[in-house]
């Protein structure tokens, strides 16, 4: 099969509810996106899969929900206001910007760029005589500046009264650290141990695109596990294990998958270490999720600035210590597209017919069971809402009812929203055809093998709940 394109997903997003542009209706908005009835919930099930494997299922992992704004202390303490930048240039003819790293390492990949100087920047664009990727012209760039990536807003915005700058959280992480001591003291956990969140950040990005891959706002999932600093490799080596466990059992193609360790130029200012997990994306390898040994630079700043004493008293000993961090970081929004990538295949029936079916992993599906029957013959539709209400009473499986148009077509419907299977009710079912399916059985068709098999509907919960 041929890869396939981000606009077959784009495309299929829109025509089948996953992903839509926001604020359509009124022209869009550049780079925002919805997640639609179907997208909203694949979205959901993958953030409640990451819960059960990394909280739920662990005595050492506790979870917090924080708000999104925080005292703008918050993020000057974490380094956020220096440092979270990324250096912009302009193009005067065109207006277009671009990220000034990523304009000289797309016209030379070879040169690496990574830590240098805005003005620095600025002579490499002068010197290559760059040209405007957008335009095509060349010496019409700006001089390259610094941009703050934290979302600024206003709190308190009354008419004759001053606001106060605050932030949109550019990182959920900071809030894991500012209730570090709120969680030690209620749950009482001893090293190691960790503290999990998802939720939305903000990003000012500077060439936001491709979809849903990056941004101004995007699901985030990740937790900060806090150990010994002697223990830092080991943690290291064992969360990076995890995250690539967990991709493998989200069925992520693993030849799709590759690991990079960020260089020293390339480091977050708050990381010894880190590794990406990177993806192949129809637009080249991407990071995916994140990996960081922040060390105890976070808990360090935030005791130094707040007056707060965060240690971490032992138990046992009666030692003080302020505990070092590994970082796994998964950004939701991101791994959905991924997802749906993955997912998406073309296929040629062998009656000939081309059919797009999206192979989602049957936890992750939005529709897990969908319920047809044949036509609208009455008595089929009353036999397939007692089939219906069967399911729903004693499974937890995501269901489907659908009569509108022929049943090849609701097939195809199924395939390309990714159902694994399809329940069809038929004359037979309700005994009144002999060529159908038998009485009280129905016909279960599976989306990937298209195999069709006869079962009883008293045997359906069984089978299905496996
Ligand atoms: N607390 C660490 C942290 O936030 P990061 O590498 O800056 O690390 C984490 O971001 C993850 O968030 C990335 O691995 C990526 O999956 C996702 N991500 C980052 N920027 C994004 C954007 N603009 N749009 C969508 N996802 C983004």
């Amino acid at each position: 099969m041929a890869a396939t394109s981000l606009d077959q997903i784009v495309s299929l997003s829109k025509r089948r509810g996953f992903v839509f542009a926001g604020s359509e209706i009124y022209g869009g908005l550049a780079n925002s996106w919805d997640f639609g009835p179907l997208g909203a919930v694949l979205k959901e099930n993958i953030r409640n899969f990451w819960l059960e494997r990394f909280v739920m299922k662990r005595q050492d992992m506790v979870m917090i929900d924080a708000a999104i704004m925080m005292n703008p202390k918050v993020w000057e303490a974490s380094g956020h206001v220096k440092n979270f930048n990324d250096v912009k240039i302009d193009c005067k003819e065109c207006k277009a910007r671009f990220r000034a790293d990523h304009l000289i390492e797309e016209k030379f990949p070879e040169m690496k760029v990574e830590g240098k100087s805005s003005k620095e920047l600025t002579e490499i664009i002068r010197e290559k005589n760059i040209s405007c990727p957008r335009c095509g012209k060349k010496g019409t760039f700006t001089d390259a500046r610094i941009l703050n990536l934290l979302f600024k807003t206003s709190f308190g915005m009354i008419e004759g009264e001053e606001s106060r700058d605050i932030y949109l959280r550019g990182e959920i992480a900071q809030a894991m650290f500012v209730n570090f001591k709120n969680v030690l003291t209620t749950t009482r956990k001893r090293l190691p141990f960790g503290i999990a969140s998802t939720g939305k950040a903000f990003r000012n990005e500077i060439t936001p695109g491709n979809f849903i891959f990056r941004t101004l706002e995007f699901d985030l999932m990740e937790f900060e596990y806090f150990i010994r600093e002697n223990e830092w490799e080991q943690w290291f080596d064992y969360w990076q294990k995890e995250e690539q466990k967990w991709l493998n059992d989200l069925g992520v193609d693993p030849k799709k998958l590759r690991v990079r360790e960020h260089s020293s130029d390339e480091l977050s200012h708050y990381s010894k270490k880190t590794v990406d997990i990177e993806y192949e994306t129809p637009f080249g390898w991407k990071e995916l999720f994140g990996l960081a040994y922040r060390t105890n630079f976070d808990l360090k700043n935030h005791m130094e600035q707040s007056g707060e004493d965060l240690q971490y008293t032992d138990p046992d000993t009666n030692e003080k210590l302020i505990p070092h961090v590994i970082e796994p970081t998964f950004g939701l929004s991101r791994l959905t597209l991924v997802i749906l990538l993955d997912a998406y295949h073309e296929e040629k029936l062998e009656n000939g017919e081309d059919r797009i079916v999206m192979k989602f992993p049957s936890r992750l599906a939005p529709v897990q069971v969908a319920i047809l029957p044949l036509s609208k013959d009455e008595r089929l539709i009353t036999k397939a809402q007692e089939v219906y209400e069967l399911l729903n009473k004693n499974t937890n499986l995501r269901l489907d009812f659908d009569v509108t148009g022929s049943i090849g077509k609701r097939y195809r419907r199924q395939d390309e929203i990714g159902t694994p299977t399809c329940i069809t009710i038929d004359f037979g079912t309700i005994g009144d055809d002999d060529k159908q399916c038998k009485k009280d059985h129905v016909t279960v068709r599976d989306r990937d093998s298209l195999k069709q098999e006869e079962v009883k509907i008293q045997d359906l919960i069984s089978i299905l709940s496996l």
